[in-house]
């Protein structure tokens, strides 16, 4: 956080299936993986291209964690299925040893590509939701605490949740 290519708005992949995706897709798992991650967007690597991954939990830290899909997201639309909202603790790569109260839209469409450029679309809702719109608002420049209404609910893990696991992953 505060890395200005965080703030900006990601150029759409042009060309699927091609070395460079696949070099920079394995570089965001590994980084993903090395971070105990629940997603990464290529800005947070530096990469500005409208690419994210998300999913795969096998995180024994979060059993409580619904499952989501191993997912591939490139060149994502969202749109909200209805104006219901729903809270929860949010952290972030981007944002290390903190966490925060976020709203966020309960029930989602999204559609984009994977990354042999097939188009898919998912219906989804309450953290499976969260997670996208995590992810996908990096790719327009916005991380989570730009989103929190009640800055009392944002803080660092150890003075929120003491030795406990904190209820999310980054
Ligand atoms: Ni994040």
């Amino acid at each position: 956080m505060g890395d200005p290519r965080l703030l900006r708005v990601a150029q759409p992949v042009t060309t699927f299936a091609t070395p460079h995706l696949a070099a920079l897709l394995q570089d965001m798992r590994d980084t993903m993986a090395q971070l105990d991650g629940a997603g990464l967007a290529a800005p947070q690597i530096g990469v500005d291209l409208r690419v994210v991954i998300f999913g795969g939990f096998s995180n024994p830290r979060y059993p409580d964690a619904p499952a989501v899909p191993d997912t591939v997201l490139i060149n994502p639309e969202l749109e909200p299925l209805s104006d219901e909202e729903e809270e929860a603790w949010e952290g972030c790569l981007s944002v290390p040893g903190l966490r925060g109260w976020v709203p966020r839209r309960r029930h989602l469409r999204y559609a984009g590509f994977d990354e042999t450029g097939q188009r898919f679309e998912r219906t989804v809702e309450g953290f499976h939701a969260r997670v996208v719109q995590h992810e996908c608002d990096h790719l327009d420049g916005v991380l989570y605490p730009m989103r929190i209404r009640d800055l009392t609910r944002f803080g660092f893990v150890q003075e929120l949740f003491g030795d406990q696991a904190p209820p999310q992953p980054d």
